[in-house]
């Protein structure tokens, strides 16, 4: 059933744990997703970013999770519109369907993003439609950063406060150190879980974590094992979703992990066979590796048997 981004997240917040919001950008992806959340009994977030959108068409990407909605009556899903860059993106994707979206502001001065946000949220919120926003920029921290150079890139946390509560925005990204894509972190993996703790504490709203794809050893071994590279690659490690979670992290944006997962499958019979051009024999064990992984995050996150 469709339902909005904060009907799903505002139970994760009381109950403390994490519901992955998985991005898709074709039937495959959007299948796996849903299959593994019948398969864990989980709630799920959808999410479309504009590139996405632009991809599959607005009506596509929605006419999709309709029907896949309806298929699977009992699995709440909201979908939503990752990284909206403008009120307009945002509006579009509310008149075509979408039950939640982001307004992506967090590049602008915080006057700036706190005005466009709330511009946003007034619009959504007469459509009855949820709204995150983001604070402060999503960058890896490295090993030597200094307080200032750390306090300039992530979240503030009474900035954090006076945006939630001016802004009535639904649900939080605060920059605590990940970035987006396969190459989060230069050193060791660092996040800032007291900064997240503290946000919780003065927003007590929904938190999201971007760029939390885990790139686990066997999907990266098997994206190796074709020949791929990705050297240097690092994801968020296991351990720190956990700490997310129970720092009130509820909404965890994955991308990179289904892409690697999928593409290594696709690797694999292409290396096999180099006779093969059924796409189905290409998509297919692609599919189903994107559903192994999301019924893992599921677990780890603590989204199974919560509906
Ligand atoms: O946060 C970014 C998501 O991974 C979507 O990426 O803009 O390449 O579709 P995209
Ligand atoms: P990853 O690149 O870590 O999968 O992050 C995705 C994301 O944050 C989408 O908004
Ligand atoms: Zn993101």
């Amino acid at each position: 059933m469709l339902v909005t981004g904060n009907e799903i997240l505002q139970k994760a917040h009381k109950e403390y744990y994490g519901v992955g919001a998985f991005n898709f950008v074709n039937y495959e992806m959007l299948s796996a997703i849903f299959e593994a959340a019948n398969e864990a009994n989980s709630p799920i977030i959808v999410q479309a970013s504009e590139g996405a959108i632009k991809y599959m068409g607005i009506d596509m990407a929605v006419g999709m999770v309709k029907i896949l909605s309806q298929k699977y009556a009992h699995i709440p899903v909201a979908l939503h519109l990752d990284h909206g860059t403008t009120f307009e993106s945002c509006k579009a994707a509310v008149d075509a369907g979408f039950t939640s979206v982001m307004i992506d502001a967090s590049h602008h001065p915080f006057e700036e993003n706190l005005e466009e946000t709330s511009k946003v949220v007034e619009m959504a919120h007469s459509r009855g439609v949820s709204v995150e926003a983001e604070l402060g920029r999503l960058m890896g921290i490295e090993d030597n950063i200094s307080v200032s150079e750390k306090d300039a890139v992530l979240v503030n946390p009474k900035e954090a406060e006076q945006f939630v509560r001016e802004s009535k925005v639904d649900y939080l990204a605060p920059a605590i150190g990940t970035s987006h894509g396969a190459f989060k972190f230069k050193g060791e993996p660092k996040l800032d879980f007291e900064r997240l703790q503290e946000v919780k504490k003065l927003t007590n709203i929904p938190l999201v974590l971007h760029g939390a794809s885990a790139i686990p050893e066997y999907v990266k071994d098997s994206f190796l094992s074709t020949g791929g590279d990705l050297k240097g690659s690092k994801g968020v490690p296991f351990e720190f979703l956990k700490e997310s979670i129970k720092g009130g992290i509820n909404k965890v944006n994955t991308d990179t992990d289904l892409r690697i997962a999928f593409i290594a499958e696709v690797r694999k019979v292409a290396n096999a066979d180099n006779t093969q051009f059924d796409l189905r024999k290409f998509f297919a064990p692609g599919k189903e590796a994107i559903k192994k992984l999301i019924i893992e995050r599921m677990n780890l996150l603590g989204s199974s048997n919560k509906i």
